[in-house]
């Protein structure tokens, strides 16, 4: 399979973002939803914000990597068979998802930055906190997150079983081009 992008096809390179992102989505999501219950005796109080965090960021260059290697080398085409409200539908549900998560990983990290404190990676290196003075930051940005992680992550669901109509209803390669089929 080629690294790149063809008109009709997706280049490994794409692949392996699609996917990786949709793994960290979807563990972020769940590890966020289960860490804002944890009390605060437990072993994971910290633990897990830490990672949630770390992850993140780390997504935030991944989706910056995949922009610009979308940049350099457009996705393939629609599908023939694709209707032009299927055409319409998809492009602006995939803008929302790129946009969607490039909102939700800004106001992640205007939270934890709120206070003027960095972001530590794994320990490996921080982020520094830039924007500190939005009146209520941590309260706004706080807001945000929460709405925008639920809108996404029922968005992205629903973008999940397009992609399953589309192979079991239409019998299509949508899907399975997202494999490198
Ligand atoms: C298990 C869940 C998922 C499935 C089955 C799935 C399936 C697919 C498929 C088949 C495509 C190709 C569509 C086409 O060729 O027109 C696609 C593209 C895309 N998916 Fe997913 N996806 C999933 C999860 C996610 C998640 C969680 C995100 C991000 C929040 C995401 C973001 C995108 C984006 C942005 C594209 C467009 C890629 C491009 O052409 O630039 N997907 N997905």
């Amino acid at each position: 399979m080629q690294w790149r992008n063809s008109p009709s096809r997706y280049g490994l390179v794409s692949i392996m973002a699609h996917w990786l992102v949709a793994v960290a989505v979807f563990g972020l999501f769940g590890l966020g939803y289960w860490m804002v219950g944890l009390d605060y005796y437990s072993g994971w109080y910290k633990r897990a914000p830490d990672l949630h965090k770390s992850v993140g960021l780390l997504l935030f260059a991944l989706m910056l990597g995949r922009m610009l290697w979308r940049w350099l080398n457009p996705p393939p085409a629609s599908l023939p068979n694709h209707g032009q409200l299927t055409r319409l539908g998809s492009k602006f549900g995939h803008a929302f998802l790129y946009f969607g998560l490039f909102v939700l990983m800004l106001s992640g990290y205007l939270i934890s930055t709120a206070e003027g404190r960095g972001i530590a990676v794994f320990g490996w290196f921080e982020v520094p906190a830039t924007i500190t003075g939005i009146p209520n930051q941590e309260d706004l940005a706080g807001l945000v997150h929460e709405y925008l992680a639920w809108a996404l992550v029922i968005f992205a669901g629903i973008h999940a079983l397009a992609a399953l109509k589309h192979h079991f209803i239409d019998r299509d390669r949508t899907l399975l081009r997202m494999f490198g089929r």
